[in-house]
């Protein structure tokens, strides 16, 4: 799911798209706009549009038309690349375990919005990006990957970007490997904890 460019959604489609029986089967965006629509029909992938302004503003409406979409696909893994957006606490849990998230910042540290911005006020020295299973909370589910890198002095905001989003293109399709070869899952009895091993 994308609400914009979409150059995670370009990392999946060019590193994972067809290959070890992973398949992106469909993409979906709260905005029409998006770029990341064009970029997965010109994989030929089916896009959809769902856009809470078409249900009145009503997010939980739309998330479970948007849920109706995914099922209908048959969707094994829901991948936020770049949603915008806070899913309706029944659409987590209809997804519960299957719902994924790339986040630019080393969680639990500077969740929510602008995290790169958050974490240059702050004045870390080390940032980096972080790959989460979502849950009800903002940012806040067990996490699967995170990646560091240190920051120079001088760093501007477009540079920082550009180191983030290279890790992500990297991290992201990462995590969606273990996931989708089974080599990690969620424990269920302590899911904070951490990953198992998966079983193969
Ligand atoms: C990424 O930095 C992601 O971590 C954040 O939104 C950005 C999306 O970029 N949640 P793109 O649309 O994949 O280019």
């Amino acid at each position: 799911m994308v609400s914009g460019e979409g150059s995670n959604l370009q990392a999946i489609l060019d590193k994972l798209h067809g290959r070890d029986g992973i398949e992106v089967v469909c993409v979906a965006s709260n905005r029409a706009g998006a770029r990341g629509l064009e970029r997965a029909r010109a994989a030929a992938v089916d896009t959809g549009v769902f856009d809470a302004a078409e249900h009145g503003g009503d997010r939980d409406a739309r998330d479970r038309v948007l849920g109706d979409w995914l099922d209908q696909h048959q969707v094994d893994l829901v991948v936020l690349a770049g949603f915008m957006e806070i899913l309706s606490p029944e659409f987590i849990r209809r997804f519960q375990g299957r719902i994924v998230n790339v986040h630019p910042s080393l969680l639990p540290a500077f969740r929510g919005l602008r995290p790169i911005e958050q974490a240059m006020d702050y004045g870390v020295r080390v940032m980096g990006v972080t790959v989460h299973f979502v849950d009800e909370g903002v940012d806040s589910g067990p996490i699967i990957l995170q990646q560091a890198f240190e920051l120079p002095y001088s760093a501007e905001l477009e540079a920082i970007e550009e180191s983030v989003h290279a890790i992500e293109h990297e991290l992201l399709p990462r995590a969606i490997r273990l996931l989708a070869s089974g080599a990690v899952r969620v424990n269920p009895e302590n899911p904070r904890r951490g990953l198992d091993r998966g079983t193969s």
